[in-house]
């Protein structure tokens, strides 16, 4: 029996980690949280981490006079795990071209709106002001431009009229914890391929 090749991986958190928990709990084969990147001390993510005995690295990033030195003193604590894939699960910074070169094509982001609609921040906030039908999630690949890289994965959420904020919040997180999980799963199995913009997904 062969023993399957994990890709090491670095999740990028900033807040609570409901995401972070998902992939924990999806116990993915291909892959192995190497490490957790917190850029907020006190994040309930760090105790997620550390309750799974995954390292932490808290890199406070109002400790940086700048976003590149912030970064390059990130990749200095990662360097060691050898990563193969970095995933932005609720990591509330903006990533640059230094960043983004490091592991070009091997950062991938999970937002929560149909990219390209409701970029930035609130997202949901956003989709339930301008009334939309139909919102959800998106896993894409991070290029230079900010929520506009290469979609891998989407998938859709009904808005009922009674919603509010927390409750299609609520319903947009369950959606993203099966399909941020997936995403990286799929990566780590050598099963997508980028064609410019496009993303092909093989099974
Ligand atoms: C998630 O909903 C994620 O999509 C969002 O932050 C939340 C983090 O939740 N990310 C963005 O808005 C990025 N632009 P979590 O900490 O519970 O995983």
């Amino acid at each position: 029996m062969s023993a399957i090749s994990k890709t090491n991986v670095a999740v990028f958190v900033s807040g609570s980690g409901t995401n972070l928990q998902a992939i924990i709990d999806s116990g993915i084969e291909s892959a192995n949280i190497a490490v957790v990147v917190c850029n907020t001390p006190g994040a309930m993510a760090i105790e997620r981490a550390k309750k799974h005995r995954i390292p932490v690295e808290i890199v406070n990033s109002k400790d940086f006079k700048s976003r590149e030195k912030f970064e390059r003193h990130i990749v200095a604590k990662i360097d060691k795990y050898d990563i193969g894939l970095v995933v932005l699960a609720g990591f509330m910074r903006i990533l640059t071209p230094y960043f983004i070169n490091r592991f070009r094509n091997r950062i991938i982001n999970i937002h929560p709106s149909l990219l390209p609609s409701f970029p930035g921040i609130n997202s949901v906030r956003q989709a339930l002001d301008y009334g939309v039908k139909q919102t959800g999630c998106t896993v894409h690949f991070v290029g230079e431009e900010v929520d506009a890289g290469p979609i891998i994965l989407q998938v859709a959420v009904a808005v009922a009229e009674e919603d509010t904020e927390n409750t299609l919040l609520e319903k947009v997180h369950a959606q993203e914890h099966s399909i941020l999980p997936e995403a990286i799963r799929l990566f780590c199995e050598g099963k997508l391929t980028l064609r410019g913009k496009k993303v092909l997904v093989s099974s």
